[in-house]
């Protein structure tokens, strides 16, 4: 999740690039640079940080020309710095190019371009493009970047610039967006709308495989077989602050929605082409490393913790590995017991939550293995961590955690099936029949946030109770305590999490007539049992909500209303439970009329104690 600006007309280029980017800051904010073509040379300029210290370092020195490009990094391949900021140029600075996405076969195509003499400078995947295409040109910028474009696999959008063709911009997109917005004797290109709604609202939205020829006074689409493509304008009509939630009410809500992609790109290029193996390259762990392991603790904070909770069963179950789950608050203050034959991974979405770090350190302290599961690359979890495994969710703006705790499932997950085959705990065909549910995940994400309405209609009857009960067993536990502290923080409704077997020592007290509980049955292993919890509670008049698996007959029977979720594998199910408890949060926080990106008392980054 980058931004990405790029211009063509008679105006200073870097001035909208600058502003353009400014808008777009949200989307990724480790790195910023910009290229503007000046005829004898194309200009670069790249920093590492917020776009405050690129904008100090042009500050005497704005580059002229009248075309150019630029982007706001979220990082990925390679650490923050200066060298892995875009635009990324070939070998003699005649190609420029800037790219959003992830190129999935960027290391063998690299090593091929090293063979044939191209230098790399940077430990980007982009860097790959304009050194092919600085190969394949022969003087048709257009037919070069379809040849470059055919040897790419993965997702992007990316902005092509050529010293020898300063009247084209080329841009291209696939798996991620890009908006071409069409001025007057100038047009604009940026991979979010904020960045142009200030010059034009008359625009075109490409689509998957779609590239652009983009000059001053036109704008052609072709596909990718070279053919014309018939576009329609399209005229934005949202507000500039519509525009940055793109078109969503709240970054919340953008942010649920993005959990179909977030979980894609978080599993691919981590699935073997054949289907059957979990790819961990970071990790490169054999059954030698596991043999030395005797023990794991997942510690983290919030909702980073209920994803541990979720990862100490697929650890156990899959890995056969004992696992704690510790709070970082709590740990890094008890003594824990701790040695070489520990690995302790944290979990952290910003990578800067400080009861995190600080328990990290003390791992490493008391001479344990560490691995860190964190969304932002070059964080100080990703850099104080020995080893790393990134969340591709992109920028989480919202304070309540969403797609970043889906990812985080996703990982543990991974993690749990790759320690299976490597100690052999986990046959072959359970293990295919596991990656392909995996696979139909974020189909399955989408089919669920298609069908809101009834969410809604609870919220608004139920938004306004002061107490809520979540309810659930085993998995459906661990994901009733995130639905609960989802509830809590943005709507301010006293919601408590309960495994439901543990209701009669003391919480059923509590459950009397009129009492919302939302009950999370999708767990076939312990069904009967959590059918027979929802029956007391539903004899105290409670006003229970049940959460099951499409194709379950029994919980209608009992209840009057059930949310049902596409099914799967009773382990991959949380990552479908989890999206209606947070759709249910988020309509109770706009039934109560709360502030859900900002909710009182809360900050997203916890960087204190
Ligand atoms: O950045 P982290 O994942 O380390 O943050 C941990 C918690 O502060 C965070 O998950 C918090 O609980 C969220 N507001 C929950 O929505």
């Amino acid at each position: 999740m980058c931004g990405i600006v790029g211009y063509i007309g008679d105006k200073r280029a870097a001035d909208f690039l600058l502003e353009g980017l400014t808008k777009l800051e949200y989307r990724g904010y480790d790195s910023a640079g910009i290229a503007v073509n000046c005829g004898e040379n194309i200009f670069v300029e790249k920093s590492v940080g917020r776009l405050d210290s690129l904008k100090d370092k042009l500050k005497y020195r704005m580059p002229g020309g009248v075309i150019g490009i630029g982007h706001t990094r979220w990082a990925t391949h390679g650490r923050p710095s200066d060298i892995n900021a875009h635009p990324h140029t070939d070998c003699n600075k005649n190609f420029v190019v800037v790219h959003n996405g992830i190129i999935e076969n960027y290391m063998p195509l690299k090593e091929e371009l090293i063979s044939r003499g191209h230098k790399f400078i940077s430990e980007t995947d982009t860097e790959v493009v304009p050194h092919l295409l600085e190969e394949v040109y022969r003087g048709d910028f257009v037919e070069a970047v379809r040849e470059v474009l055919n040897k790419l696999e993965g997702s992007y959008s990316l902005v092509f610039m050529s010293k020898e063709n300063p009247d084209t911009l080329i841009c291209a997109k696939q798996d991620n967006p890009l908006v071409i917005g069409l001025g007057k004797g100038e047009n604009f290109i940026a991979s979010d709308i904020p960045a142009i709604i200030n010059y034009t609202r008359q625009t075109y939205i490409l689509n998957d495989g779609e590239i652009a020829i983009v000059k001053k006074d036109s704008v052609k689409i072709i596909n990718r077989r070279g053919e014309p493509v018939d576009k329609k304008i399209f005229h934005v009509s949202w507000n500039a602050e519509a525009a940055e939630k793109g078109g969503y009410e709240h970054f919340m809500l953008k942010e649920i929605n993005e959990q179909p992609k977030a979980v894609r790109d978080t599993m691919s290029k981590r699935i073997s082409k054949d289907g059957t193996k979990i790819l961990l390259d970071e990790l490169n762990w054999d059954k030698d490393f596991l043999a030395g392991i005797d023990k794991i603790y997942i510690v983290a904070c919030g909702t980073a913790y209920h994803a541990g909770l979720v990862g100490k069963f697929y650890i156990e179950k899959l890995a056969r590995k004992l696992v704690e789950v510790d709070l970082a608050s709590e740990y890094r203050y008890r003594n824990p017991i701790v040695d070489e034959k520990t690995l302790v991974i944290v979990i952290s979405q910003s990578g800067e939550t400080s009861d995190t770090l600080a328990a990290l350190k003390e791992s490493k302290r008391l001479g344990a293995k560490t691995l860190a599961i964190t969304n932002v690359v070059g964080s100080s979890i990703a850099r104080e961590a020995e080893q790393v495994i990134h969340t591709w969710a992109g920028p989480e703006i919202a304070v309540a955690s969403t797609k970043a705790y889906t990812t985080q499932l996703i990982l543990v997950f991974m993690l749990a099936l790759y320690m299976a085959q490597i100690n052999g705990t986990v046959s072959e065909q359970r293990a295919r029949e596991l990656i392909g549910l995996l696979k139909k995940i974020p189909a399955q994400i989408s089919e669920t946030l298609s069908d809101v309405e009834p969410i809604k209609t609870f919220a608004r009857q139920y938004g306004f109770n002061e107490d809520v009960f979540y309810i659930g067993r085993s998995l459906d536990y661990c994901v009733a305590l995130e639905g609960a502290l989802k509830l809590k923080e943005i709507s301010y409704i006293h919601a408590e999490a309960y495994a439901s077997g543990e209701l009669k020592h003391g919480t059923l007290a509590l459950i009397v007539e009129g009492v919302p509980v939302i009950a999370l049955a999708t767990q076939k292993s312990v069904y009967e049992k959590t059918l027979s919890n929802i029956k007391e509670v539903k004899a105290r008049d409670a006003v229970v909500i049940g959460i099951a698996a499409e194709g379950d007959t029994e919980l209608e029977k009992y209840l009057d209303h059930v949310i049902f979720i596409p099914d799967t594998d009773e382990l991959l199910i949380p990552l479908l439970t989890v999206v209606p408890l947070q759709l249910l949060a988020y309509y109770a926080a706009i039934t109560r009329g709360c502030d859900v990106d900002k909710p009182r008392n809360l900050a997203k980054s916890v960087t204190v104690e």
